[in-house]
C-alpha cells in the first residue's frame, strides 16, 4: 500500500478540532497519519501511571475516517518529572556543561536509567496497542543523533568509552602501540587513564578521536536496538518497524547502516531547505540524500516528514516557490520513496516550532499548500506499481564512516567539506540522469560498472584486494584526493602508498589550497571540451608510473607533476583525481568515463532532472524542473518547478 498522509499532532489542539481536521486530511487524499512521537507525558503523566486514553479516542476517530496510523515511540522528549527525579539522564556537552530540560533529545544514550524508563514506556505502549489493526508501523524515537545529540561527555559515557576500548584492545600495550601513544608521552598504564576528546591544548590523538566516534555510533545504535527488540517482540507481524533519519548524515558521529539493518523500512525526513538557509541545497545534493537513504538497506524507503513550507526554530529562511515543494516530492518518489507524509498538518501556535510551517497555517484555512499536496496525492497514487519497483544502478559512490570520522578529526584544508567532496563526484553522475547508489563501502559493489571513492583516505589491505579484483574484471574506479594515505587505525603508513600499483602513480607531495587558493590545470585532451579546469581545496602532486596523464598542474614549480591520471589495470581503468576538480571539468571527465562504459544516459538542461523507472513493459520518465524558467525535454515543455511523469510506451 502506498501510505500518503500527514504528521498529525491532535494533542496540540482542542479535541473539538479533530473531526474537522480528519475530514480535511481525508479530503486531501491522505490515507495515513503519523502521531505520538513527542507525547510521553500524555501517556505517563506521573511515574509508572500509564494512560493511553487520549490516543485511544484519537485512533478510534482516525479509524472512523479510514486512516492508517504510524505511531512514534515518544523517547525523544522525556517528561520533566523524569529529568527532575533522575538528572543523571541528562547528557553533557563538549564544554562539560550538563544539558537542561527543555528542547529535546537531551538524554544520554548510555544512561542506564534512561534505557530502563524508555523500555518501560515502549513496552507499555506496544502492549496497549498490541491488537490495534490501524497501526501499520512503529517509528523508533525520532531522528536519533540529530541536533548535536550524538555527542555526550557525561561520566556514563566516559566509563562506557573506556570499557569500549578495553573490549577492543584487551591489552593496554596494544592500544598504546596502535595509538602511537609514545608521541607527546601519552603512554597509558591502564584504560581508566584514557580521556574523552574534550577540549585540550592543540588536538587529541587521531586514533583516539576515531575510536570516540565509533563509540558514539555504537551508543546510539545500542540504544535504538533496545527499543527495536521490544517493538519486534510485541508488534503485530504485519506492522513495520521504522526510524526516520535526518539529512546531513555525515555531520554526526553515527553510522546509520547498522540501525537500518535492524529496521523493516528506512524512513527519511526530507527538508531541502531548513532554518536560516537563504536558498535550498542544490538539486544534486537533494538527490544524493535520497540515493544515500535508499542505499542504507538497498531498498525503496518511506518519507515520514516532507517539507511543505518554510521551517526553522529561531530563524527561518527561504520560502518554497509555488509547486517547488511538490516538485521535491516527485523527486523523492522518483528516487525510491514509496510512502510519503508531509510535515505537518498544521503549524503550531505554541512552543519551539511556531515557525515550522505546516500544510495549514495558523489561519486554519485551505490554502495553496493544501492544493499542492492534494494534487500530488491524486497524481502520484496512480504510479504505485512503478514506484514499488527496485532502482538498479550501474554506478555507485562509496563512503565509509571510519573514513568520514578520520576527516572530521583532521580536515587538513580549511576548505574541506566531506559532503561537498562526495557531491563533487556524485554531481558528475547526476547530470547524466542515471541511477546512482550511494552506499557504505562494506556492502557488495562488484555488480556496478563504475565506482567512485571520493577522498577515501583510509584504505586497508582487504579493501585494496576488493578494488583490484573489481578493476581486474573490467570495472572503472574513480579516486579523488588523499586516497589510501591512512590505515584503518587512522594512522599514516611508513613506506609506499597502498594504492600506487592500482592507480599507476606515486604521490610525491601535496598542498592544502585552503579557502582561497586554486590552481589551473593544463591538458592536451580535455581543454577543448570544457575550456579550462582548476583545482581547489587540495592538490596531490603525482608522478605517473604506469598511468597516463590527463591533466598536469599549470604552474611554475610543479608542472612536472600530474593532477589527474588514468591507469589501465587488468580489464578495467582506474582514475585518480588529485584535488578538488572544478565541477564542469568533473562532469566532463565523468561523462567521458560513462561513454566508455555504454551506460544509458539522459542529457537534459541544467536544473532539469530526469529519472527513468521501469515497470514491466512500461518505461516512465519522472521529470522535475528545479529552475524558475520553462525547460523542455523530448517534446515536453516543463514549467517553473513543475514535475511531469511520462510513459515512454505511450508516446
Ligand atoms: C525534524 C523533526 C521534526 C520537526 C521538524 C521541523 O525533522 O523530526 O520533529 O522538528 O524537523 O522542521
Ligand atoms: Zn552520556
Amino acid at each position: 500500500m502506498m501510505y500518503l498522509g500527514v504528521d498529525y499532532y491532535p494533542e496540540h489542539w482542542d479535541l473539538e478540532m479533530m473531526e474537522h481536521d480528519l475530514e480535511r486530511i481525508v479530503a486531501l487524499g491522505a490515507n495515513t497519519v503519523r502521531i505520538g512521537e513527542f507525547a510521553w507525558h500524555l501517556m505517563e503523566a506521573t511515574e509508572g501511571r500509564y494512560d493511553f486514553s487520549y490516543f485511544d479516542q484519537a485512533i478510534q476517530k482516525m479509524k472512523a475516517y479510514g486512516l492508517n496510523v504510524i505511531f512514534g515511540t515518544p523517547t525523544t522528549t522525556f517528561p520533566a518529572w523524569l529529568a527532575k527525579k533522575y538528572p543523571e539522564i541528562l547528557s553533557v556537552d563538549a564544554e562539560g556543561q550538563k544539558r537542561v530540560f527543555g528542547g529535546r533529545r537531551q538524554y544520554c544514550y548510555n544512561s542506564e536509567i534512561y534505557s530502563v524508563k524508555s523500555s518501560q514506556i515502549v513496552t507499555a505502549l506496544l502492549t496497549h496497542y498490541q491488537s490495534e489493526p490501524a497501526i501499520v508501523a512503529w517509528q523508533i524515537d525520532n531522528e536519533l543523533g540529530h541536533e548535536g545529540s550524538d555527542q555526550c561527555y557525561c561520566e556514563s559515557c566516559h566509563k562506557g568509552f573506556q570499557t569500549f576500548l578495553k573490549e577492543k584492545y584487551v591489552d593496554i600495550e596494544v592500544l598504546n602501540r596502535t595509538y602511537g601513544a609514545i608521541f607527546w608521552g601519552q603512554t597509558y598504564n591502564d584504560f581508566d587513564e584514557i580521556p574523552m576528546p574534550l577540549k585540550t591544548i592543540t588536538t587529541h590523538n587521531p586514533t583516539l578521536q576515531l575510536d570516540w566516534a565509533r563509540f558514539r555510533s555504537k551508543s546510539i545504535n545500542d540504544y535504538a536496538k533496545m527499543q527495536i527488540d521490544i517493538v519486534n517482540k510485541l508488534k503485530r507481524p504485519q506492522q513495520n518497524v521504522i526510524h526516520n533519519f535526518f539529512g546531513g548524515f555525515f555531520e554526526r558521529a553515527y553510522d546509520q547502516n547498522l540501525l537500518a539493518s535492524r529496521l523493516d523500512r528506512v524512513a527519511y525526513d526530507n527538508y531541502p531547505v531548513w532554518g536560516g538557509l537563504e536558498k535550498p541545497i542544490s538539486p544534486a545534493n537533494i538527490a544524493m540524500t535520497h540515493d544515500y537513504i535508499r542505499g542504507l538497506k538497498r531498498e525503496n524507503f518511506w518519507i515520514v516528514e516532507e517539507l511543505m513550507g518554510a521551517q526553522g526554530h529561531t530563524v527561518i529562511g527561504y520560502l518554497p516557490r509555488p509547486n517547488q515543494a511538490k516538485m521535491w516530492s516527485y523527486q523523492a518518489m522518483a528516487r525510491g520513496c514509496e510512502a510519503l507524509l508531509y510535515f505537518r498538518w498544521r503549524g503550531m501556535t505554541h512552543g519551539a516550532e511556531q515557525f515550522c510551517q505546516g500544510i495549514l497555517d495558523q489561519d486554519d484555512q485551505i490554502n495553496e499548500k493544501y492544493r499542492e499536496v492534494k494534487a500530488f496525492f491524486d497524481d502520484i497514487k496512480r504510479y504505485e506499481v512503478v514506484l514499488s519497483t527496485p532502482i538498479l544502478a550501474e554506478v555507485a559512490v562509496l563512503y565509509d564512516y571510519d573514513n568520514r570520522w578520520s576527516w572530521q578529526a583532521q580536515s587538513q584544508s580549511h576548505a574541506f567539506d566531506f559532503t561537498n567532496e562526495l557531491l563533487r563526484v556524485y554531481e558528475g553522475f547526476y547530470t547524466q540522469n542515471i541511477h546512482i547508489d550511494v552506499i557504505d563501502i562494506k556492502k557488495s559493489w562488484d555488480q556496478y560498472k563504475v565506482i567512485a571513492l571520493p577522498v577515501m583516505q583510509i584504505v586497508d589491505d582487504a579493501l585494496l584486494m576488493r578494488l583490484k579484483a573489481f578493476a581486474e574484471k573490467g570495472g572503472q574506479v574513480i579516486f579523488s584526493f588523499r586516497s589510501g594515505i591512512k590505515n584503518r587505525d587512522n594512522n599514516l603508513r611508513l613506506g609506499e602508498n597502498i594504492l600506487n600499483e592500482l592507480c599507476g602513480v606515486k604521490l610525491k607531495n601535496y598542498e592544502s589550497l585552503g579557502l582561497n587558493n586554486q590552481v589551473k590545470l593544463k591538458t592536451s585532451t580535455h581543454e577543448a571540451a570544457i575550456g579550462g579546469a582548476t583545482m581547489s581545496v587540495w592538490r596531490d602532486l603525482l608522478e605517473p608510473t604506469t598511468a597516463e596523464v590527463i591533466y598536469r598542474y599549470d604552474d611554475l614549480f610543479f608542472d612536472q607533476y600530474a593532477a589527474i591520471t588514468k591507469n589501465s589495470f587488468g580489464d578495467g581503468t582506474v582514475y585518480y583525481v588529485g584535488g578538488g576538480l572544478s565541477q564542469v571539468a568533473t562532469n566532463a571527465l565523468i561523462e567521458q568515463i560513462l561513454k566508455e562504459t555504454g551506460i544509458l544516459t539522459h542529457k537534459s538542461a541544467k536544473g532539469l532532472e530526469v529519472v527513468r523507472r521501469n515497470s514491466g513493459e512500461d518505461t516512465y520518465l519522472f521529470i522535475m524542473n528545479h529552475t524558475e524558467s520553462n525547460q523542455s525535454y523530448l517534446e515536453h515543455t516543463v514549467g517553473p518547478y513543475e514535475s511531469r511523469i511520462i510513459n515512454l510506451a505511450k508516446i
